[in-house]
């Protein structure tokens, strides 16, 4: 595996890739890697010729500035990670390297995924994933790029994105990875303390439970049930909602193959997102 750190040297190894014929599968990441991105990283091995992951902090996607000082910054244990995998490159740009005062970013219109759950609670947020996307798909050029379905909304954004600007990318999903105990994998757990670690556990046991009781019950009514639940325990819920999967859409009296619920809560002081797929897509 090799790390390239700037733009010059990941633009000649594009060339090759190119020159040779050879499949890019790219996986971006902002690191503090675990198992979610390395399943990515194995699909992207299986369906390409070459799998590049960066690692790049994205500024420009925290709408708080403590939440960028705190974000979880581990290149050397990432490292170490991708080079037990069959990922062929690391790269690790610099600010500069992705925002040269050059570059202006389009604007994609996300229409209500802009207003939306994250969109309403992360003001700009998606405005610099959008950003930050479209300049790495810009420099690293792939046939496929790998996200994880625990940022549900972003994929919806990132698909809205490559369609209006015409990107020839393939966008694929990874399942999300949960520890045995149901808890979502996130970079951000390992912010959690051991006693948060373990009251977090809740948020994916009220997504299962609900799975149960959408059989019964009608969306608004699975949704305040569920609602109601959260409150015994010791987290602050953002939101809790069930969803359309394509338009996001709150749904109310009737379901859709693929409803999703999707859930934010803050335990302690982080900030946990998760979703599931309450009825089956087929
Ligand atoms: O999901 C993430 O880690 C980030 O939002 C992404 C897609 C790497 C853009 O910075």
């Amino acid at each position: 595996m090799r790390q390239i750190g700037n733009n010059e040297e990941l633009a000649q190894y594009i060339k090759w890739c190119s020159d040779h014929h050879k499949s890019v599968g790219f996986v971006p990441t902002m690191g503090a890697l675990h198992p979610g991105h390395l399943s990515l990283v194995d699909i992207a091995a299986n369906e390409n010729d070459i799998v590049i992951v960066s690692i790049f902090v994205n500024p420009t996607q925290f709408n708080n500035a403590k939440d960028l000082e705190k974000y979880p910054r581990t290149l050397d244990k990432d490292a170490k990670l991708l080079t037990q995998t069959e990922c062929n490159v690391i790269y690790t740009p610099s600010v500069s390297d992705v925002y040269p005062t050059s570059f202006i970013p389009r604007n994609a219109d996300l229409g209500m995924l802009d207003t939306t759950l994250e969109g309403h609670y992360r003001p700009g947020h998606y405005v610099g994933v959008v950003s930050v996307v479209q300049r790495l798909f810009d420099l690293v050029q792939p046939q496929k790029a790998y996200f994880g379905r625990k940022d549900l909304q972003q994929v919806a954004v990132i698909k809205t994105m490559v369609k209006q600007f015409n990107y020839p990318i393939e966008i694929k999903v990874g399942e999300t990875v949960r520890e045995e105990s149901g808890l979502a994998l996130s970079s951000r757990n390992s912010l959690l303390t051991t006693t948060e670690k373990k009251e977090a556990v809740a948020i994916s046991e009220l997504l299962f439970e609900m799975r149960e009781w959408s059989k019964v019950l009608d969306p608004l009514a699975c949704e305040t049930k569920a609602i109601k639940k959260f409150e015994e325990t010791t987290m602050q819920l953002e939101y809790l909602s069930i969803i359309h999967p394509l338009t996001f859409e709150n749904l109310i009296d009737e379901w859709v193959p693929g409803a999703t619920v999707c859930i934010v809560a803050y335990c302690g002081e982080v900030r946990l997102i998760d979703n599931l797929e309450l009825v089956p897509l087929t």
